[in-house]
């Protein structure tokens, strides 16, 4: 079936050192050359005509999924779902497409509901670096480059992703070239910033982070807790704006001993209505004793925000684990569960 090239990740990466792999960020998103078969298949789904796409994936890989459904809200006439579990959706049928992605292509609830989705007959994208997903010989896969966390693969994943969205939508592809730019020039700024990421970093050591996003940034505060978890080894959390204001904001009087900083993850793109939200509450949260800050993300699109904003936090969650004398790229928990499940 249709292959894209197996791309060489840049001699520069180093795969076991997720600061390397971190500072790399821009120019991973620009390292995948998708094959133009992919995105023909892609608009041929879209030219037959197509009820939604469902994204299948755990972890690191699933995460692209929610960062182009976030992305595309206003311009996409079809649902996107993002699926982690071993079950596909019941109202995913043979009309939708289900774009399954597993970097290491081993995990088990995801091989479970794309083996669902082909005994149901969607039509299928796959994504990987290799393991079972690899042998699939039926459908189109986009073959990863290997010997990287999967977390840290999200710009290379979301750089196949976002293009095979557009495509499927029916609309014009984004060119991720120039904003391996536009990124390395944010990152050059990043000490001049009013909380470097260093800074910040320290900060999380006492205090447990509460990421709180909105929009195309609420995906990137879910992206931030999962990880600071998985980098850092630590505990952090993450909510919605403006579902928080009807719940989270009561939490604060009882939090068990836990000392949260709420971390507000703006957009110098955010409407009105979601721009006072945000002010009152940091307002609210100071009142109530807490030291929230805003960490305004810079950018000229709403795709640049999210990219350079998660671009910087992941740095945090390694300037965190180096502050914590932690090794980032291990993940012995994750593994140990996977070893024990697949006795
Ligand atoms: O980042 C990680 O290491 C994890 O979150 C993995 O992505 C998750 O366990 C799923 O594995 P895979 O991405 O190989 O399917």
């Amino acid at each position: 079936m249709e292959r894209t090239n197996t791309m060489k990740l840049p001699s520069s990466i180093k795969p076991d050192n997720m600061k390397n792999l971190v500072t790399h960020f821009p120019q991973l998103l620009s390292t995948l050359q998708i094959e133009s078969s992919i995105l023909n298949t892609a608009r041929e789904f879209h030219k037959e005509g197509l009820n939604g796409i469902c994204f299948l994936g755990m972890g690191g890989s699933s995460i692209a999924g929610n960062y182009a459904r976030a992305l595309l809200s206003k311009e996409l006439k079809i649902p996107i779902s993002v699926t982690r579990d071993y079950l596909l959706p019941t109202y995913v049928d043979d009309k939708w497409v289900v774009i399954a992605i597993s970097y290491s292509g081993n995990t088990e609830e995801t091989l479970s509901s794309l083996s669902m989705a082909n005994e149901i007959g969607s039509r299928i994208i796959l994504m990987t670096s290799g393991g079972k997903m690899a042998q699939e010989s039926k459908h189109p896969i986009i073959h990863l480059p290997d010997g990287l966390q999967p977390r840290a693969a999200l710009p290379l994943i979301f750089s196949a992703v976002l293009p095979i969205v557009e495509s499927l939508a029916g609309l014009k592809i984004t060119n991720f070239q120039y904003l391996e730019e536009v990124l390395i020039k944010k990152s050059n700024t990043w000490n001049e910033w009013l909380f470097p990421p260093k800074e910040i970093a320290e900060s999380f050591i006492e205090k447990t982070p509460l990421f709180i996003g909105s929009r195309h940034l609420a995906p990137v505060a879910y992206r931030a807790k999962c990880q600071i978890n998985e980098n850092s080894k630590a505990l952090a959390f993450h909510s919605e704006l403006p579902e928080s204001n009807h719940n989270e904001i009561e939490s604060f009087v009882k939090t068990n001993g836990c000392s949260v900083l709420p971390v507000f993850l703006r957009s110098g793109l955010e409407p009105t209505k979601i721009n006072r939200r945000f002010d009152v509450t940091y307002d609210m949260y100071l009142e109530m004793g807490l030291s929230p800050i805003n960490l305004l993300a810079s950018g000229d699109t709403r795709l640049e925000e999210m990219l350079a904003l998660t671009h910087f936090l992941d740095m945090i969650s390694v300037e965190l684990a180096e502050l914590f004398s932690i090794d980032p790229v291990s993940v012995e928990r994750i593994k140990e569960l996977k070893h024990r499940l697949s006795r």
